[in-house]
Formats: structure tokens, sequence, C-alpha cells
């Protein structure tokens, strides 16, 4: 008997999503470029209907047709010498599907001079780490409707399940899949900054302890806060040092690595006009941070405030929970407004329902917020903006006091809250009658004759300054 699907690319990733399919009844062909891994999955985990391969041809001959290869390997020019080399190895029809972090842009390219030789390219985000493509993953395919149709049999099965439903939909045409996964790092940037910044602040604004701020993440992890990031930084701050004793946060050196995808968010924010600031703010949080050095000059020479007691602990715990969904809105809408912006710019129809629901599971921004995120797409798809909707509009107008104490308060200490920042500069910037823009025009007009519009008649004015 053929083998259903080929897993190519057996690292840590690949791995599990090759248990996940063989747990799911599947029978994978496995291959990796260097053998031990192949040898060390088949020791770890022999099952009868893993089939592993060391020649490239003989892997991909033992598929059913069309064949289906999903590809878990690093992404940018890894992924393009293994397409290059399993190409001539393929026949009209076959399915490549690349689960790898890959740029859209690429995942474009690569769609379109697949398909110019009938070969099909499903570009798949996946979401969810070690744990969630062994148990179930959040997938973002995009690519062939029809292709699609053809693997989602498999990829809906291995996808996590939310009240019955796969949190695996298709998204849309090309690399579409991908960029809905670039996105969704950026929501995780700004998401886990905010836990950040609240943890920053209960510590040295509020001075509880790392345990302390665990129970009472914990608390608020049953709450509407509800979600997989706070859950684990629960677990991350209860978690001692084996050599030392301390709090494992209290060894780790504070500079933040990045492998991209947060950073082109940004990027592709940039180039389509939506102000996706707490995003932004998340990426160049952690360039600062890796400014390791210079922090500990700068802590010597340049003055914070001087620090009063935070008198009301109770009242500023409870400020910054409600600082935290009300962020926590704010990224999402930002999130959903480059989605808004893509779909309408790059033609690809996407469904912001869909979007939401697929990421309700299985993903590393997998949080409650989801569940009315969903419900507000599915009730208006043409909704202008996720604030606008009566659920965020009441959530946000409850919540924005709080927020406005919350960095009243931090701000006064002198902790860094860019990203809390950046989200309430984006409300009042939002809700703002007069955004200030009419004395930058007459500034631009000023010194360089730009021109500018007036309020009262239609037209284009310069004034004789
Ligand atoms: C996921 C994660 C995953 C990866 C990030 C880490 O959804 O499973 O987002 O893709 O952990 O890319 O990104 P940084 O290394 O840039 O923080």
């Amino acid at each position: 008997m053929k083998n259903t699907i080929g897993l190519y690319g057996l690292g840590v990733m690949g791995a599990s999503l090759a248990k996940n399919m063989l747990n799911k009844g599947e029978r994978v062909a496995l291959y990796n470029y260097t053998d031990d891994l192949t040898t060390q999955f088949m020791e770890q985990f022999p099952h009868e209907h893993a089939d592993p391969y060391t020649d490239l041809s003989s892997f991909v001959q033992s598929l059913e047709k069309p064949r289906k290869i999903f590809l878990m390997v690093t992404a940018g020019d890894v992924t393009t010498s293994v397409i290059d080399s399993l190409f001539p190895l393929l026949d009209e029809g076959d399915i490549i599907m690349d689960g790898g972090n890959a740029n859209f842009i690429d995942s474009n390219e690569r769609y379109q001079t697949l398909r110019e030789h009938g070969i099909h390219f499903i570009g798949v985000g996946v979401s969810g780490g070690e744990e969630g493509a062994l148990h179930g993953p959040s997938l973002m395919p995009s690519g062939d409707k029809a292709a699609y149709a053809k693997v989602s049999p498999i990829l809906e099965k291995i996808a996590a399940q939310v009240n019955g439903e796969p949190c695996c939909t298709y998204i849309g045409k090309e690399g579409a899949g991908h960029y809905v996964k670039m996105v969704h790092n950026g929501i995780e940037y700004a998401d886990m900054q905010l836990i950040t910044e609240t943890y920053q602040f209960l510590r040295y604004v509020v001075h509880l302890s790392p345990d302390e701020i665990a129970n009472i993440f914990e608390a608020w992890n049953e709450t509407e806060l509800n979600s997989y990031l706070l859950k684990i930084t629960t677990h991350i701050l209860r978690h001692k040092d084996e050599e030392t004793g301390k709090p494992i946060v209290d060894i780790i050196m504070d500079r933040a690595g990045q492998k991209g995808t947060g950073k082109w968010t940004s990027m592709n924010a940039l180039d389509l006009g939506i102000p996706s600031t707490t995003i932004s703010e998340a990426v160049f949080v952690r360039f600062l941070s890796a400014l390791k050095k210079e922090r500990m000059i700068a802590k010597d020479v340049l003055q914070g405030p001087i620090k009063e007691e935070i008198q009301q602990k109770e009242t500023a715990i409870q400020h910054a929970k409600e600082a935290l969904l009300f962020g926590r809105v704010i990224v999402y809408t930002q999130g959903f407004m480059q989605y808004k912006v893509a779909s309408e710019t790059y033609g690809w129809d996407l469904q912001l329902d869909h979007i939401a629901k697929v990421f309700r599971g299985g993903c590393i921004i997998q949080s409650d917020l989801l569940h009315p995120i969903r419900d507000a797409y599915r009730k208006n798809p043409a909704l202008t903006n996720l604030l606008l909707d009566d659920y965020f509009k009441c959530l946000a107008n409850d919540h924005q006091a709080s927020m406005r104490a919350f960095l009243m308060d931090g701000i006064a200490s002198g902790v860094s809250l860019p990203t809390y920042s950046a989200a309430m500069a984006f409300y009042d910037g939002y809700r703002a009658e007069r955004s200030g823009a009419e004395l930058i025009q007459a500034q631009r007009d000023y010194f360089g004759a730009h021109t500018y519009e007036r309020v009262d008649r239609e037209g284009v004015f310069h004034t004789k300054w």
C-alpha cells in the first residue's frame, strides 16, 4: 500500500507533526536531509505506518497520487533548495505543503512558479510549537482551493479541535496562509510584551514576588483574560533555577531574541499604511533589550522619578488586570486591521471570522477573546474596525479609565510600558475628532508648498505663509 502523505524534515516540529499524522491513522513516508534524524525518529517512535526513507526518489515514489508532501524545514533558502530537489521527481497534480515560517512573498512566488508546471503549492501557517504540532496545531493553509480540498481531510484531522471544529480552514490564494501566520506572530510579540510589562509593573511598582504574580496571573486566567500565553507565564514565574534556587526569571539574561516574523509584520504594516503600533513597539522593545551594555551605563547616569509607594495595591492590581484586557483588545484590533487591508490590497478575500476561528485553539495566541472576535466578524464580515463592534466598544469604554490609571502609576514610577503606551495612544488617536494632522499639513505646506485640503470645501489649497 502506498503512503498517504510524506513528511520532509524531521526536526522537532516535523517529527511532532509526523507523530500526530501517524496517531490520526495516516501512512506517513519520512525523509530528512540527513539520515540521523530519520533513524532517531524510528527508534523513538516505531509505528507500523511510519515508512522511513534515505533516498528522496524512493520517498516520493512511495506516495499515493496525487502525492502530498509536507515540508517542515527551515524557511528561506533551505525551503527553496528542498523544493528544487523535489521538483523533478513530481508529476502534474502533486501537492507540496510548506509548514515553515516562510515569508508570504516567497510563498506567493513558489505558488506561481510551481503552478506554471502543474504542481500545487500550499503554504501552511503552523502555530503551536512542539506540543501543538504533536497534539493539534492551528493551521493556516492557502493556495488553490481545489488542491486544498485534496489535503483538507488530513490537515483538519491533525489540527486542534475547539467545540468540535478544527482549527484549520482554507485561508485564501497564494501565500495568504503564511501572511496570516506572520501577523499571528506579530500579535504574539505584542501580547507577550503586554504580559511582560504587566509583570514589570507588578514586580517593580507594586513590589510583588514572582510567585505572588504567578498567583495573580493564575486567577486572571480564570476570567476573560484566559490565554495560553498567560498560562505558561504562571508556570515560568513559579519555576526556580536548579543551581541557585532563585526564580528562573531572575537568572535569565534580559535580552530578547527574534527570528524575524514580528519585524516582517511591522514592515508590512508600514507598506500597507496600517497603524500596527503595538506590534511594532513590541519589536522595538526587543531591540532595546538587546542594548544591555548601554543600559547598564545608562542606569547609573540617567535619573528616574522619585519613587512613591503605591498606596492602594489591590486597586493597582485591578487596574493592571483591566489594562491587560484593554491592551489585548487593541493588539487584536490592529492585527485584524492589517488582515482587512491586506485582503483588499492583495485580493485574497480573507474571512476574518475564519481567522479568529483558527486561532481559538492550538496556536500560541489562543485566548478566550478570540470567541467574541469571531462572533463580531461573523455577525458583520464588513465590520470597519473591531473597536466599533458592540461587544468591544463596551469593553473598551468600560476599561479605558483603568488603563489610564495603570499607565499613570507605571510612568510615575519610571517603569517602561511601551506597548501599553502605544495601545493607549492608538485608542485616543482613533477616537480623536481633530487628530492634529491639520498642523502637520500646515507645516508641510509652509516649508514645502505641499498643499492641504480644507474642511469646508473640496479642493487643494496653498497659503502664502
Ligand atoms: C508559533 C510560534 C513559532 C515560533 C516563533 C518565535 O506560532 O508556534 O510563533 O512560530 O516560536 O516564530 O518567534 P521569535 O523567535 O521571533 O520570537
